[in-house]
């Protein structure tokens, strides 16, 4: 009778160590974040990078901002110079153009687009290979909004297929 009080007692501590407290302790950190995590990202906290696929500047990158109060996105920038890099993902996101005009050739077909437009990337049984083009002489620009447990639950890959011809000099290749 003595061992039972003692094991029952001793159920409902919570036991420090256990995946069920490392769970709970983590929605905590999720919550806490949310009330109190960075919720205006200012311009000038990011830089641009040139990439493989383009000019970038990442707002939101899941794990690389632990201050922001989301986690679950990739939010980004790409100044489309005259043509990007080549590459194939899975859709389900979307862009909105910012300025400029261009274009996005999807799975071989061209998709015009001028600033104030918002671009769908639908989902595909193949995923979607694309490049984007400056159709213009001003700075064309639009942001990506890419959810990525949703991305995770299509096992959307990320191939590059062709590298941006300034990468490509600048990176002697
Ligand atoms: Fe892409």
């Amino acid at each position: 009778m003595a061992d039972a009080t003692k094991t029952r007692t001793r159920e409902t501590e919570a036991a420090p160590g256990s995946k069920y407290e490392y769970c709970y302790s983590q929605r905590g950190e999720f919550v806490e974040k949310g009330k109190n995590g960075t919720i205006v990202i200012k311009e000038s906290d990011r830089e641009w990078e040139i990439s493989r696929q383009g000019h970038l500047k990442f707002y939101l990158v899941d794990t690389q901002y632990p201050e922001t109060a989301l986690s679950d996105w990739w939010v980004f920038v790409h100044d489309i110079k005259r043509q990007s890099g080549m590459h194939r993902h899975q859709g389900g996101l979307v862009l909105f153009v910012l300025e400029g005009k261009g274009a996005t050739e999807c799975n071989g077909e061209m998709i015009e687009w001028e600033e104030g437009d918002c671009i769908l990337l639908p989902f595909h049984p193949d995923g979607l290979a694309h490049r984007h083009f400056n159709r213009g002489t001003e700075p064309a620009k639009w942001l990506a909004f890419i959810h990525l447990p949703t991305w995770n639950h299509v096992a959307s890959e990320m191939s590059q297929i062709e590298e941006m011809r300034e990468f490509k000099e600048r990176s002697g290749a």
